[in-house]
């Protein structure tokens, strides 16, 4: 071969190698709620963020509203390196066998986001995320979402009103033994079904955090709602492990930067976004909302924790002592 062969074909080299080069790592980001939420708002952030610290190097692309995949298929899809990144609610890991993480639907369990944040910014959370790593998921942070309260097309003011009602709920087991507490039958639904379930009477009422009940326009098709308050829904941000080890050290490094300062954007908007969603459904008036009582709050917590004991063998009574010593 010609010398001046074999260094145009080094040049070409060269240059695809450029071009190869300059192709931006993609991360694929899914989610099931709304752009608009405490969630949306800050997968978008972690976008800007990461494309900023790494100078473009990565792209994060972001699929709100279970465009790419709905609750059970974006866990599978992480696995097996279809997504890069996830933040599910933390309802959700039980059917990968992570247990322990349905301490946070325990109801009650948390008097407000201090309690919360004692236990994601401490060592149990630490230890929870840690418990991720063999199924191929290495867990990064929590991300704050809000308190949830119940919904129906009839009042709710005590847990006899939820009675034999059949309540959709996320795929935890103690979910559905808090929905038994107070005689209600619950239905595990994906999230994407859940406005369509309620419009058609599929299923009678749910539990939400306000910012995902109005985004997903929810109180169009709930005629009351209770701020009971009864439990937490939060999220971890996970990723595929392998993916993630495998990127150079420097681009991981600033990675993990860009979650650190969207954690703590998602963690200062959650409730803001709450209390924000909470206005926009009282003005709405589509959906009658009713603040209980002291005492009739009181009534729902001791029909509800109870829970707690019963569900010691699924989570862990380790696990629940460990956020009661916590949150005090
Ligand atoms: C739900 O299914 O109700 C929530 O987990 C949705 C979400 O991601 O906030």
């Amino acid at each position: 071969m010609k010398i001046s062969n074999i260094l145009a074909g080094l040049f070409a080299c060269a240059i695809s190698f450029g071009a190869y080069a300059q192709q931006p790592i993609v991360i694929k980001f899914s989610h099931v709620v709304a752009a608009d939420t405490p969630k949306g708002k800050a997968a978008e952030m972690f976008a800007k963020k990461a494309a900023e610290l790494t100078h473009g190097k990565v792209k994060v692309e972001v699929y709100a509203n279970s465009t790419l995949y709905k609750d059970k298929e974006e866990m599978e899809a992480l696995q097996l390196g279809a997504v890069q990144m996830l933040a599910p609610s933390l309802a959700k890991f039980g059917p990968l066998g992570v247990k322990e993480f349905e301490v946070f639907d325990l109801p009650f369990i948390f008097g407000n986001y201090d309690d919360l944040h004692k236990v994601t910014n401490g060592a149990v959370g630490k230890q929870l995320l840690a418990k991720l790593e063999p199924k191929g998921i290495r867990g990064l942070a929590f991300w704050d979402n809000g308190f949830k309260s119940f919904s129906a097309n009839s009042p709710i003011k005590t847990p006899a009103d939820l009675k034999g009602k059949k309540m959709r709920i996320q795929s935890s087991k103690v979910l559905e033994e808090q929905m038994r507490s107070v005689g209600a039958m619950p239905q595990v639904m994906a999230f994407s079904e859940v406005y369509q379930a309620l419009q058609t009477g599929v299923v009678d009422g749910t539990e939400n955090p306000i910012s995902n009940l109005y985004t997903q326009k929810m109180h169009e098709v709930q005629k009351h709602l209770t701020l009971t308050e009864h439990g937490y829904l939060g999220y971890a941000v996970i990723v595929n492990k392998k993916f993630w080890d495998g990127l150079p050290t420097d681009i991981r490094k600033q990675l993990e930067d860009a979650m650190e300062q969207s954690t703590r954007y998602a963690n200062q908007i959650a409730k803001v976004e709450n209390d924000a969603a909470l206005d926009a459904v009282k003005k709405s008036g589509r959906t009658t909302v009713y603040v209980p009582t002291k005492d009739e709050r009181l009534a729902f917590k001791k029909a509800m924790v109870p829970v707690h004991q019963k569900m010691e063998g699924r989570v862990g009574k380790d696990t629940i002592q460990a956020v009661y010593k916590e949150t005090g």
